[in-house]
């Protein structure tokens, strides 16, 4: 049954409109990633900053820095282009681990739910290019799933199970994958509608 599943929610990631309603209905409209970019990068809107959201897929939170500071960046052509339509914003084809952008060029960070789906390599690579265009002193809010607490939200563990990044890591297999160039600053988990996330809050290091 879970393979079924599994098949059929791959089928629904391929077409943007249906995979967000139904990521929208499983995580309350993303209400927990929203408080946690509210909480960690705000005061942020109408000012003169610059985001890259690595890995942004169809803008989810694209809506939620000022359109002139911000940049979203992903592999897939598909969940760009429905980025696109749906935000006035600037969105980029490229790999995490080969950004076409400036060095030292950004204020901050955002990366939710792209880590466990890259090898430990290519997520430290990715990891390494963020810190490259990153500044001295920039803040990067990380968002990735975590299991439930044991015995706690079984629709979550459902969802845990269906999740389809291979590569969930514990909070020290994540440091390493940070690299040295990162402070972590805070890390907690939150929940979002029935998926529960890791957070965490990292400074670049000069
Ligand atoms: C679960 S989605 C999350 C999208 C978005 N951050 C959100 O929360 O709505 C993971 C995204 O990472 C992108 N991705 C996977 N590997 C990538 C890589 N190496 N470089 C850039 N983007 C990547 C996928 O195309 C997909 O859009």
């Amino acid at each position: 049954v879970q393979a079924l599943i599994q098949q059929a929610l791959d089928r629904v990631s391929t077409t943007p409109t249906l995979w967000n309603s139904l990521r929208r209905l499983v995580e309350a409209g993303f209400h927990g990633e929203r408080l946690a970019i509210a909480r960690e990068l705000r005061p942020w809107s109408g000012d003169q900053r610059r985001i890259l959201d690595l890995g942004c897929g169809t803008g989810e939170f694209a809506g939620e820095f000022a359109a002139d500071g911000y940049v979203g960046i992903d592999l897939s052509l598909t969940y760009l282009r429905d980025a696109a339509v749906r935000h006035q914003r600037s969105f980029l084809a490229a790999g995490g681990d080969a950004l076409p952008l400036r060095g030292e060029s950004f204020d901050a960070a955002l990366i939710v739910g792209v880590l466990h789906h890259l090898p430990d390599q290519l997520a430290a690579a990715a990891m390494a290019e963020v810190r490259r265009v990153l500044k001295p002193g920039a803040s990067v809010l990380i968002m990735e799933d975590i299991p439930p607490p044991a015995g706690e939200n079984p629709a979550g563990h459902l969802m845990h199970a269906l999740d389809r990044g291979g590569f969930i890591r514990s909070e020290q297999q994540y440091r390493a994958v940070f690299g040295d160039g990162f402070q972590l600053v805070r890390s907690y988990p939150i929940r979002s509608g029935i998926c529960d996330y890791a957070v965490y809050l990292l400074r670049r290091l000069p």
